[in-house]
């Protein structure tokens, strides 16, 4: 009978969904109501020492998100925030540790901590307390890109170098015992080597990804940035689908470095799950599907990944961990002659002709149109490029054949 349960950190988990650092860890209230749904674990949002004020401002989130059809009006495919770390402190996350360890034994509960660059005693303060108050594992947050706490080395600052990153692990390994968790930022120019040099200075794993920075959108009336506050606005943290592809990267570029990953970035179904369990995660972290969606999202992910256990005939994720890893190869190593040419299901085409125009206008103006609009493939002309097939708008009318 095929089990989601993995092990990560030497705990077994009941499924490999995890709560990452973010709104819905808010509170320990809502973590324990969040185990309530079967969630198997959860990391905290980004604990601060008493000392550090965390003054949020408001709005702090703001969305793009697609004009859909009539019954799904907005569709929300990315999040930007500027939201900064918890403003509950440290004092009140310990207390919180420690109750959730008693009340949900079983879970993976991981402490998110942050701190200055250069602050050795924070950083292994937030460790040791963390490590005391029961927490499965502590998350060095290196990722979070809106450093809006002075100074600026904080967040994606650290990540963004190797030297200050290794320091910091090497302090909080040397302070605690507990497993180390690192989080990183993909805006970076290649997480191979930094993962690397953080697996020798003591990461026992990583999280890939944090949010990535980006300035959402400008307001074309105010020319404020998105989300504006009080007309101005600040780089912030690009999360939800939009992300996936990048977070995907991130973990395929992390995998060698041979610790466990904890997948994040853009997971809302199974089947995004089940790519980055392909990429090497173990574990795999959510969060803006559940601002969309609440916690019982768990369920059909959970049931989802089972179904697609059985269907690949494996018994755990790890038959399947890392198994698209050796068909990530160079450009130059991928197969010229395998030629694929479009082709055209004439009975699910509507004949809105937006195949032909991509074809005519960034293709190479091989789909002919008859009077009524249907469309035909030149097969002499066609070089397999794909464009058409993603611009059609019905699902599997258009599709690659072998030639
Ligand atoms: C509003 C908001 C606040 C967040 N706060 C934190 C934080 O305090 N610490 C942290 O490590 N990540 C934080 N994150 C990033 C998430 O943990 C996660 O890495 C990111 O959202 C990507 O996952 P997703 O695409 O499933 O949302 C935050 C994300 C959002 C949307």
């Amino acid at each position: 009978m095929p089990t989601l349960q993995v092990d990560f950190l030497g705990s077994t988990l009941r499924n490999p969904f995890l709560l990452a650092s973010a709104p819905p860890t808010n509170t320990v209230e809502m973590i324990a109501r969040a185990f309530d749904r079967g969630w198997a674990g959860a990391v905290t949002k980004t604990i601060p020492l008493e000392k550090v004020p965390v003054r949020n401002v408001t709005p702090r989130i703001h969305s793009i998100a697609f004009a859909g059809f009539a019954e799904e009006a907005r569709r929300v495919y990315a999040f930007g925030n500027i939201e900064l770390v918890s403003e509950k402190h440290a004092d009140y996350w310990m207390d919180g540790i420690a109750r959730l360890r008693r009340d949900y034994p079983d879970r993976f509960l991981m402490a998110s901590l942050m701190a200055e660059a250069a602050a050795e005693g924070d950083w292994v303060e937030l460790a040791r307390r963390a490590e005391a108050a029961g927490a499965s594992a502590v998350e060095l947050n290196f990722s979070c890109p809106h450093g809006g706490m002075p100074p600026h080395a904080v967040g994606a600052a650290i990540g963004q170098d190797t030297a200050i990153a290794r320091r910091i692990t090497r302090w909080v390994r040397a302070a605690v015992r507990c497993p180390l968790v690192v989080k990183l930022t993909a805006a970076v120019s290649d997480l191979r080597t930094l993962s690397q040099a953080l697996a020798l200075a003591g990461a026992d794993a990583f999280c890939t990804i944090n949010s990535f920075p980006v300035i959402l959108g400008v307001d074309l009336k105010t020319h404020s940035p998105l989300p504006s506050v009080a007309g101005r606005g600040n780089v912030g943290g690009y999360t939800g689908r939009a992300l996936k592809p990048i977070a995907l990267r991130a973990t395929a570029e992390v995998a060698p470095a041979g610790r466990p990953i904890s997948g994040c970035g853009g997971i809302t179904t199974w089947e995004d799950a089940a790519e980055f369990v392909l990429l090497g995660a173990t574990t795999l972290q959510v969060c803006s599907a559940v601002m969309l969606e609440g916690y019982d999202i768990i369920t059909d992910l959970c049931d989802g990944l089972l179904s697609y256990l059985e269907d690949q005939g494996a018994e755990r994720l790890d038959d399947l961990r890392g198994r698209a890893l050796h068909n990530v190869v160079p450009h130059a190593s991928l197969d010229a002659t395998a030629r694929r040419k479009s082709s055209i299901d004439l009975e699910t085409c509507t004949r809105c002709g937006k195949c032909a125009i991509a074809c005519r206008d960034a293709g190479y103006q091989a789909i002919n149109e008859a009077a009524d609009r249907t469309p035909s493939i030149d097969e002499d002309k066609c070089d397999g490029c794909g464009l058409c097939i993603q611009v059609c708008p019905v699902w599997d009318c258009m599709v690659m054949r072998a030639v």
